[in-house]
């Protein structure tokens, strides 16, 4: 059985005093949650703080990109392993904002997922199609392509080891989700490639979240799919309410969070 996850990418937004006031609220209003893991991702500047308000809480930290080399002439870059040293265990790859605006390539992708798994951190491999690739009926050969080419290479435990994330990038920040049936039927198609690139039994181990305008009013419904495992939460996740309202939701396996439990 997956537990489901339920990750918050704050992206680029939050002083220093703003994430504090983030996390705590956040804290507060998941004491402790059960069947249910919950990740932060804040930007750079603020993992550290963030970590230190984590500190004895179940959940966990997370940055939302990283370079794949260790150390060296990178300007402007951040290495996994200084991301281990600031308390990461999970780290956001691929997301369609940096393929889009930054150019990232399914290659350089590839070789971060590899080095996130080489230092012992889940990576959470985001992959999804634009609104011209679903109207020209390429969803799955986009996915598809950007699954097979983030994976290339890695053994069945490494492929075992990782999240997939579906962002559908035409549902992202938009507030258009994808439907429950829309989103149900990709990730169905990438357990099936699981099943292909791995076996069946990693392939039920994987879990795989669906992020794209989810809402305290979309959560349940969405991770009500068998197929869905959780989700990847941008601007909601700004809120303390809205994020902890989410999770609550997140009724898949009929798990239910309490407050204060
Ligand atoms: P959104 O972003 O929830 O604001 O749509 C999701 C994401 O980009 O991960």
């Amino acid at each position: 059985m997956r537990t489901p996850l339920v990750v918050a990418n704050w992206k680029m937004n939050g002083t220093l005093a703003e994430a504090r006031a983030l996390t705590a609220g956040v804290r507060d209003g998941l004491k402790r949650p059960r069947g249910v893991d919950v990740v932060l991702c804040p930007p750079f500047t603020a993992l550290g703080v963030v970590a230190e308000l984590l500190a004895g809480s179940p959940m966990a930290l997370g940055a939302q990109n990283c370079h794949w080399e260790t150390a060296g002439a990178f300007t402007g870059e951040i290495s996994p392993a200084m991301l281990v040293e600031l308390g990461c265990t999970y780290v956001i790859v691929g997301h369609s904002e940096r393929r889009r605006d930054l150019g990232e390539t399914d290659e350089q992708i590839n070789r971060k997922v590899r080095a996130v798994l080489a230092l012992g951190m889940t990576p959470v491999l985001c992959v999804g199609e634009t609104a011209e690739e679903r109207r020209q009926g390429l969803t799955f050969t986009t996915v598809e392509g950007q699954l097979r080419a983030g994976l290339a290479g890695l053994d069945h435990r490494a492929i075992g080891s990782g999240v997939l994330a579906y962002e559908p990038v035409w549902a992202i920040g938009t507030g258009v989700n994808a439907t429950p049936a829309q989103a149900a039927e990709v990730h169905g198609y990438l357990r099936g490639l699981l099943t292909e690139l791995a076996t069946k039994e990693v392939a039920q181990r994987v879990r795989i979240l669906y992020g794209g305008s989810v809402k305290p009013d979309n959560a349940g419904a969405l991770t009500a799919e068998p197929d869905i495992d959780g989700a990847l939460v941008g601007g909601a996740s700004l809120s303390a309410q809205g994020f902890v309202a989410i999770v609550k939701k997140v009724t898949h396996k009929g798990v239910t969070v309490l407050k204060g439990e």
